[in-house]
């Protein structure tokens, strides 16, 4: 398969692409820093890029993906947390930088290689239960992620050939769950107490063991509607 993903220095991203590259897939990986490990592999190709720098990446991720006219799968995996503060302390400065990761530079990359690529099969937008119940403190990540939603509801309608979906992994223990892990106002944020509590259980598996049922659940995906939203911990794994 040719497969791009963001976000392939840490966490998830990092875990997929692994995962993907030993099976022998071809891919393509999109980050600030270098993933390490990865970058010995042939059949992994990497360019380092702010993917909100958007005239960069206009002008790079063409000559990146160069002459390929398939893509299997497309992970619009990199995010960020953002602040967790109630939503009248949050700055609408960290709100814009939020969504300008979380959902604008989805829509910038997927316009560049709708352009470019003949044929797209499908496309997944890491989304959050978070995107769906909000909870106080997590306003920019929960906002930003229903964006995502919707931003993949709206390009399935508009590209009805590919498959779309918004995504919800679950629990993985990325540089995401460290930065909750550090938090300390557990008392006016009760979900990052849980948070907190399943890190290092089985409820919070690493990347690299999370990275084959996550696969799972993206092929499955194509069965539901397309532009919906998807909970791999929904699915039925053991099927
Ligand atoms: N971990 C969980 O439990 C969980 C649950 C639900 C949803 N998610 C979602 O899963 C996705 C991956 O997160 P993670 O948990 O694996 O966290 P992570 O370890 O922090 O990974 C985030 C990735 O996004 C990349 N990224 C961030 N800003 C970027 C930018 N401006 N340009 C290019 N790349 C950028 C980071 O790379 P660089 O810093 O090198 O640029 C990194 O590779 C996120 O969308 C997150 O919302 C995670």
């Amino acid at each position: 398969m040719h497969i791009l993903i963001t976000g392939t220095s840490s966490g998830i991203g990092h875990g997929l692409a692994k995962e993907f590259v030993d099976r022998g897939d071809e891919v393509w990986g999109i980050s600030r820093r270098e993933p390490d490990e990865l970058d010995q592999k042939d059949n992994y190709h990497h360019l380092q890029l702010d993917l909100t720098e958007y005239d960069r990446v206009r002008q790079m991720v063409p000559d990146f993906i160069g002459d390929i006219q398939r893509f299997d799968l497309i992970i619009l995996n990199a995010g960020v947390l953002g602040e967790i503060a109630w939503m009248s302390e949050v700055g609408l400065n960290e709100m814009k930088r939020v969504m300008e990761i979380n959902v604008w530079a989805n829509k910038v990359l997927l316009d560049l290689l709708f352009k470019q690529v003949k044929e797209i099969k499908q496309v997944i937008g890491m989304s959050t239960k978070a995107s769906l119940r909000s909870s106080p403190g997590w306003g920019p990540y929960s906002v930003s992620k229903a964006g995502l939603n919707m931003l993949m509801n709206v390009y399935s309608k508009e590209y009805p050939d590919t498959h779309f979906n918004a995504f919800a992994p679950g629990l993985v223990d990325s540089e995401i769950q460290e930065d909750i892990w550090q938090i300390e106002e557990t008392d006016k944020y009760p979900t990052i107490k849980k948070l907190q509590d399943a890190r290092h259980t089985e409820n919070m598996p690493e990347p690299d063991q999370a990275a084959p049922m996550l696969i799972k659940g993206m092929k499955m995906a194509l069965d539901y509607d397309n532009g919906s939203f998807v909970d791999v911990r929904d699915m039925p794994m053991d099927q």
